[in-house]
């Protein structure tokens, strides 16, 4: 298969120098000065990257299946972008940025029609905007706080008394009988604003120092692998994983009003669970009447095969919120009970909420998501690797351990034993490829990551182990 823009992208990587070379070293030593580079991956020259290839200063060009931590969808400099992007509208939308609760334009229920709404999740027909995948979740939390207070107020229509405006303005109790939580998951990562890190369990570097909520969290199902050979093992380890949701649901100290959860934990090491672990979350949290917030931040937009992961789950019975960013280039949580919107305006609200011309973006992305098939596209091609990752670890079995993703698209990752130096090695001979938990080298290919590609990054993979 060709790539999809002819003459787009090089033929392959090119490795000129070390990695930073020289004009990157300078480069950053001169950052350094004015902002902190100690997470630099590679200074990036993003006007000399192209599709599935990320440039540096010093003429290396490396195949990206890391593309910008998951959130590139459709490949650097990509020409139906760019043209998007040239547009009039594009242009005004950039320069006449709206405060966009107050003055929306006049033609955003268009935009978001034919963009956000488009591939809107079933069952869930509206969307409050939001700008990174952490103000998307914290947005969904406090509209699932806001949705059951008004619950037990006993209904919009029902007055905040004296006494609740007059502890709100404490930092009070909030004039009911208790506070309430949100529950997530161990070695989830939901993000890292304030209320958004409470709920995050990933790594403690990124919870040090930082005021937290006394909020649940329940045990993740830690699959064994291959999934056939520990069938039992794992259905049993995602019932106890279900049955202390429903225990935290009934006793914790401070009730939950919503779970959230990741498809695929992705920060925390590409933790996997099976379409009938998401039904039973399903079924628990609404027997108990708790939220289910669907975090695909990082697994939305195609590339497990699926538009949105949890399409893989086959419910009868839709989450109550999703909330996506990252590959979408904007953000925010869909849902579809109106009951999900605050009783009153500017309760839900901030001055950007979000931002027209990345809508515009989004919507761009998903015409050519459509134009090109590219999620049928990338659950073959995300078959086709999987089953070549599969002839590796057969024959490196200790470098390639428990590959997971079979079925997912490109969403794809394992467990290697020296895995910081598996991403050096890659880097030196051409693949951007990145980590993720304490051992996973974790695949995170744009959509238009092909076949060919997957040539590529195996034969990089196979020199690494070999060598
Ligand atoms: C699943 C998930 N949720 C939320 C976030 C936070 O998104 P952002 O970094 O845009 O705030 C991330 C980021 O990696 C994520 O992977």
């Amino acid at each position: 298969m060709t790539s999809y823009y002819a003459g787009w992208e090089p033929e392959g990587p090119t490795v000129k120098t070390e990695i930073p070379g020289p004009k990157s070293k300078e480069a950053i030593a001169k950052l350094d000065k004015v902002f902190d580079t100690r997470a630099l991956n590679m200074l990036t020259d993003f006007q000399k990257s192209s599709g599935n290839y990320i440039a540096d200063p010093d003429g290396n060009v490396l195949l990206d299946v890391y593309a910008q931590i998951a959130s590139i969808p459709l490949g650097y400099n990509n020409p139906a972008l760019a043209k998007a992007a040239r547009s009039d509208e594009m242009v005004s939308s950039l320069i006449n940025r709206p405060a966009l609760g107050n003055f929306p334009p006049h033609d955003w229920a268009h935009v978001l029609e034919s963009g956000i709404l488009r591939v809107a999740p079933k069952g869930l027909n509206q969307v409050f905007t939001a700008m990174a995948g952490s103000d998307a979740n914290e947005t969904a939390y406090k509209a699932a706080f806001m949705w059951r207070r008004q619950h037990d107020r006993g209904g919009p229509n029902v007055e905040f008394t004296e006494e609740e405006m007059a502890s709100a303005m404490n930092n009070a109790e909030p004039g009911a009988s208790q506070h309430l939580s949100i529950m997530s998951f161990k070695s989830a990562f939901h993000g890292r604003l304030f209320g958004s890190l409470s709920t995050t369990r990933s790594k403690p570097i990124h919870k040090l120092d930082i005021p937290a909520f006394d909020w649940p969290q329940a045990t993740f199902p830690q699959l064994k692998y291959p999934l056939e050979q520990h069938a039992e093992e794992n259905a049993a380890a995602e019932k106890a994983s279900l049955d202390e949701v429903e225990h935290l649901i009934l006793n914790y100290h401070i009730p939950p009003c919503a779970v959230v959860v990741e498809p695929i934990q992705s920060e925390g090491g590409d933790n996997h669970a099976s379409p009938a672990f998401f039904r039973g979350l399903r079924a628990v949290t609404r027997k108990h009447g708790v939220l289910l917030i669907v975090d695909e931040v990082q697994t939305g937009l195609g590339a497990t095969g699926k538009f949105w992961a949890h399409e893989h789950w086959d419910l009868s019975d839709p989450p109550d919120m999703v909330t996506f960013s990252k590959k979408a280039q904007t953000a925010g949580y869909y849902y579809g009970n109106p009951e999900l919107r605050p009783n009153k305006p500017y309760r839900q609200f901030n001055t950007w909420m979000g931002d027209p011309a990345r809508a515009l973006l989004f919507r761009a992305i998903v015409d050519e998501v459509e134009r090109l098939d590219l999620v049928s596209r990338t659950a073959a091609v995300g078959d086709y690797l999987f089953g070549r990752l599969e002839g590796l670890a057969a024959r490196f079995p200790d470098e390639f351990r428990n590959l997971r993703g079979k079925g997912a698209g490109t969403f794809i990752a394992f467990d290697s034993p020296r895995r910081d130096e598996f991403l050096r090695r890659a880097k030196a001979l051409g693949v951007n490829v990145g980590g993720s938990g304490v051992s996973a080298v974790r695949l995170r290919p744009m959509l238009i990551f092909q076949e060919s590609h997957a040539d590529i990054l195996l034969k990089v993979f196979e020199k690494i182990v070999s060598t």
